[in-house]
């Protein structure tokens, strides 16, 4: 239902035919996967495959609502510390939706991009993502971006690194240089972050660009959120009033 409350985006921010601001870019944090198993009594990488399963019907799912950038968070720098056996489980997982999706994907004119470090990845699988990201770099329709081997503040480490190693003079560093230094600089911050599973944390997901973002929480597990359950954080996003440290 679209209330007066809805008719209050500010300049700059997309809306849809009724003016119901949509976000531009939402960031997922996609967890819960293991409770979502646990729950059913399954090992743990059956939520994990349920949880890839997911992923299709989500994009779709935005990509209709009018959404341009999506982010999903894959699989974070510290995830490296879980046991070995799911480290592995998950690497291979990302690389099947990798050889299984990326033609549609190509055919449908996503752009998928890599955030994070392609360190401590096996050769044939750098080379794999790399291959996704360079046959889809010049498709002009929704941006996928997956933050894999991420974390932000390594992120931020590695900008602060390069900036150094370029030598720029002290005086040029502001906040649109910093910017420059990201993994993706031009992808617009994510407007909407969302986070299932029922936590209330950020986990070092997009520190940089995420610090005006709307965050939203809902219990529900990554496996079980659905296109209802979108749809939900769409219009919860759409009542917010954003005021970017402004009064109005
Ligand atoms: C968090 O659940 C989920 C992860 C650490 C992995 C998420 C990855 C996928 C769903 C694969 C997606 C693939 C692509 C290419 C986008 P958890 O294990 O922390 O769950 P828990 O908190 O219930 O234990």
């Amino acid at each position: 239902m679209i209330t007066q409350e809805h008719h209050n985006v500010p300049q700059g921010l997309a809306a849809d035919a009724h003016g119901r601001a949509i976000p531009a870019h939402v960031a997922i944090i996609m967890d819960g996967n293991g409770r979502w198993a646990q729950a059913r009594r399954q090992p743990r990488k059956e939520g994990h495959r349920a949880g890839t399963g997911n992923v299709r019907r989500v994009i779709q799912h935005l990509a209709k609502s009018g959404v341009k950038h999506v982010t999903l968070f894959a699989f974070s720098t510290e995830n490296w510390e879980r046991p070995q056996e799911e480290v592995s489980f998950l690497m291979e997982l990302v690389r099947e939706v990798i050889r299984s999706e990326v033609a549609e994907l190509h055919r449908q004119n996503v752009r998928v991009r890599h955030l994070g470090t392609l360190d401590r990845l096996a050769r044939e699988f750098r080379h794999e993502i790399e291959e996704a990201v360079g046959l889809t770099v010049r498709n002009t329709g929704m941006t996928l971006n997956v933050a894999f081997n991420y974390g932000g503040r390594d992120e931020i480490v590695r900008a602060v690194r390069r900036i150094l190693a370029d030598g720029v003079p002290e005086e040029d560093v502001d906040e649109a240089l910093f910017r420059r230094y990201l993994y993706c600089p031009e992808l617009p911050d994510p407007d909407l972050v969302i986070r299932t599973g029922g936590e209330f944390r950020i986990s070092n997901f997009l520190l940089w660009q995420s610090a005006y973002s709307e965050f939203y929480s809902t219990p529900t597990h990554w496996p079980d959120f659905g296109p209802e359950d979108v749809d939900r954080a769409l219009e919860a996003y759409a009542r917010r009033q954003r005021r970017f440290g402004k009064i109005e």
